[in-house]
């Protein structure tokens, strides 16, 4: 039984290794590759120790009475005692200060991207004059290839800014802003996670970063500077429109271009456009809106938007058919 408890706690960790989709050992850029490095540097040299010290102590259980009289000289004591570690300890402090000093100096003139935490969605919002300023939820778009500095906020309690596959990690602090790079070599999508406890929907506080060629990026960001126009086409799309500005969703919701300007839920402007809802809860399909107007109090229980259980189903998709036009 034990043999088998000791293979679980091995194997188990490896399975969730098998999905590099959020593993900080398959860096998809500098700065996650230089965490990396120092992630296996301390990996192997732990397991050395750790060897070391279990080949000791099965020394000393196995014994002899005749053996256990043995008193190791002060030598020993002193050199593995103290000089060891001390030495090692220092070795391994100035490697890992060596390689973490770069991350925190960062590019003179990078782009720029200011990323919220909220209970429990992130916003981000990448500058601009006036209209041109872009705002979107749970995914960010940047550019392969260059140092996007991410200044990180808070709207409520402490959250953590994490992307495993391009950087490290960083809080996201109530009243302070607090700047992490991620820099992507290669074309990719990589998933991030909320790394601090901030209450009930922590799970549930993904979000994705997108990296591509810089013409598809700049391509992506003149498009959602845009406001929407009005639905093209179809009718419960046009409905969906009107339904938005009178049932509510415009209070906490805005969408530019329309007279919805509400500022305390996701900006929804282009939100079609986004792979997932509700942080990552949810793939973004038809469906899946309507049924979070519906029910995303039993999706995602606690969140700060009310379930709109009393509307008539018709209206629902009539929502759920503007709200997946928006892309
Ligand atoms: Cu936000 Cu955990």
């Amino acid at each position: 039984q034990y043999v088998l408890k000791a293979l679980l706690l091995l194997v188990v960790p490896l399975l969730a290794a098998c999905d590099p989709v959020q593993s900080a050992l398959h860096p998809g850029g500098p700065s996650a590759q230089a965490i990396a490095s120092v992630w296996w540097v301390m990996f192997w040299g732990s397991l050395v120790i750790l060897t070391l010290v279990m080949a000791l102590a099965l020394i000393a259980l196995r014994a002899t009475p005749a053996e256990k009289q043995y008193r190791p000289g002060r030598w020993f004591i002193l050199g593995g005692g103290v000089l060891f570690p001390v030495v090692t300890l220092t070795v391994l402090l100035i490697y890992s200060f060596e390689i973490d000093y770069p991350l925190f100096r960062g590019e003179s003139e990078p782009m720029n991207i200011e990323v919220t935490g909220h209970q429990w969605w992130w916003e981000v919002r990448y500058p601009g004059a006036g209209d041109a300023e872009v705002v979107t939820a749970n995914e960010i778009h940047i550019p392969v290839g260059r140092t996007v500095r991410i200044n990180v906020r808070s709207a409520d309690v402490i959250h953590s800014f994490w992307v495993p596959r391009l950087g490290g990690k960083q809080d996201a602090i109530p009243g302070h802003e607090n700047p992490l790079d991620l820099h992507a070599d290669q074309p990719g999508t990589f998933r991030g996670q909320c790394a601090e406890f901030c209450g009930a929907q922590h799970a549930h506080m993904a979000f994705w970063v997108i990296a591509e060629p810089v013409e598809r990026f700049d391509a992506w960001l003149a498009r959602q500077s845009q406001p929407v126009s009005a639905p093209a086409g179809e009718a419960a799309a046009s409905r969906g429109r009107e339904h938005f500005l009178q049932v509510g969703c415009a209070e906490c919701h805005r969408i530019r271009g329309t007279a919805a300007k509400g500022d305390t839920g996701p900006d929804l402007t282009h939100v079609a456009s986004r792979r997932t809802l509700a942080a990552g809860t949810l793939p973004m399909t038809r469906e899946n809106l309507a049924r979070w107007i519906s029910a995303s109090q039993r999706i995602k229980p606690g969140n700060r938007m009310e379930d709109f259980s009393h509307l008539d189903d018709a209206v629902v998709r009539d929502l759920a058919a503007y709200l997946h036009s928006l892309e």
